[in-house]
């Protein structure tokens, strides 16, 4: 068969994730159209090539070139459905810049998504994590997934609960490379109380007498305040988001080491007690943290950086040293957050 339109040979892949790690990858094909995502994945089967689907490369680490087609998914499309006047669905395609989005739908006066303003990444990569931040996960409003089912061979509808979501998961995250995102549906609505409880941004909105006249754009802004104090931007400095998933221990563990450690921060989880990891690596005196490539950001222990053209290998021999040390003070096992792809 013919080979993907606009496919291309030995395309750096670098400047394609927000960790900036050096790779390059075999053959790159951008992808518009849902039946140019199969094309693609046919002729690569035909050629015998592995795939890598690439959104946004917010959540991943290149750990070397991939000997493969890289398939960056960038199917645009943001369209209402089932308008009320209580709410809407918004249909996105896979390829729509999420924080995009997120200022869209708030400035619409749309509430359900304003408190994940700044994630960095696509709207197809969402669903995968279940992207969460400030109270407030993706799961809450997402309706439905169409995705590309490479096991069946079929575009299927995946709806919330068929997903599988938890923190930071999903059945995406769990089978991985069976389903490939094209499109996602949020149930937005008009008159859902804005989520304002968490730390940060119950402190950011404590001057506003009034909060019922808070509108969804203005916690979008305030929650961009609240992430610019603390989250590095990655256009400016290279990183991955949170690098460690918040451990959950049990109720038992949680006691025992409140005993020991009296200030360790933590929140009630769904399955047990989850621990602020930032806390745990920033108290083994890793925040700040920096050789000449790689290093930990100097506000958020959770996050590493890339300082300068450090390779996936280097970051995650940082991440190691950092999970032996936490593993060693508190006996608690810290588990990467995002996606690792070895080349
Ligand atoms: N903390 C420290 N030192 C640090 C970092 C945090 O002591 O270096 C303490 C804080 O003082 C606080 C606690 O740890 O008591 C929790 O910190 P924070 O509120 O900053 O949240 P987090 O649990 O570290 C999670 C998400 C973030 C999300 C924020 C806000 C994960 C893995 N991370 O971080 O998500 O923005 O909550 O909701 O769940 C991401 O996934 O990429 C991400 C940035």
């Amino acid at each position: 068969m013919d080979p993907p339109t606009n496919l291309r040979a030995k395309i750096a892949l670098t400047s394609m994730t927000t960790l900036r790690c050096p790779a390059t990858a075999r053959f790159f094909v951008d992808v518009t159209q849902e039946q140019d995502l199969v094309r693609a994945l046919d002729w690569a089967a035909e050629q015998g090539l592995g795939t890598l689907i690439l959104g946004g490369g917010s959540n991943l680490v290149l750990a070397g070139d991939v000997d493969g087609l890289v398939i960056r998914l960038a199917i645009p499309g943001r369209q209402w459905e089932d308008v009320s006047e209580e709410g809407a669905t918004l249909v996105l395609g896979a390829g729509e810049n999420w924080h995009e989005v997120v200022l869209y739908a708030a400035g619409s006066g749309y509430r359900g998504i304003e408190n994940l303003a700044l994630i960095p990444g696509t709207c197809g990569a969402a669903p995968v994590q279940n992207i969460g931040a400030y109270g407030v996960e993706l799961k809450d409003t997402l309706v439905s997934v169409n995705a590309w089912d490479c096991e069946g061979r079929q575009m299927v509808t995946l709806e919330s609960e068929a997903c599988q979501f938890a923190y930071r998961d999903s059945v995406f995250k769990r089978e991985p490379g069976r389903y490939l995102i094209v499109q996602v549906k949020l149930r937005l609505s008009r008159t859902r109380p804005l989520s304002l409880g968490y730390g940060d941004v119950v402190h950011y909105f404590s001057n506003v007498p009034d909060k019922a006249a808070l509108t969804p754009l203005d916690v979008a802004e305030g929650i961009m305040a609240v992430r610019r104090r603390k989250l590095p931007d990655p256009e400016q400095i290279p990183n991955a988001g949170s690098f460690f998933k918040n451990p959950v221990v049990s109720q038992a563990t949680w006691e025992q080491l409140k005993s020991t450690f009296p200030d360790i921060a933590s929140y009630p989880g769904d399955t047990g007690v989850k621990l602020a990891a930032g806390w745990l690596i920033d108290q083994c005196g890793w925040k700040g943290y920096r050789n000449d490539k790689v290093g930990v950001h100097n506000h958020q222990a959770l996050v590493l950086i890339n300082h300068s053209n450090g390779t996936g290998k280097e970051i995650l021999a940082l991440a190691e040293r950092i999970r032996a040390d936490v593993a060693d003070v508190y006996g608690v096992e810290l588990e990467i957050e995002p996606r690792i792809v070895s080349g």
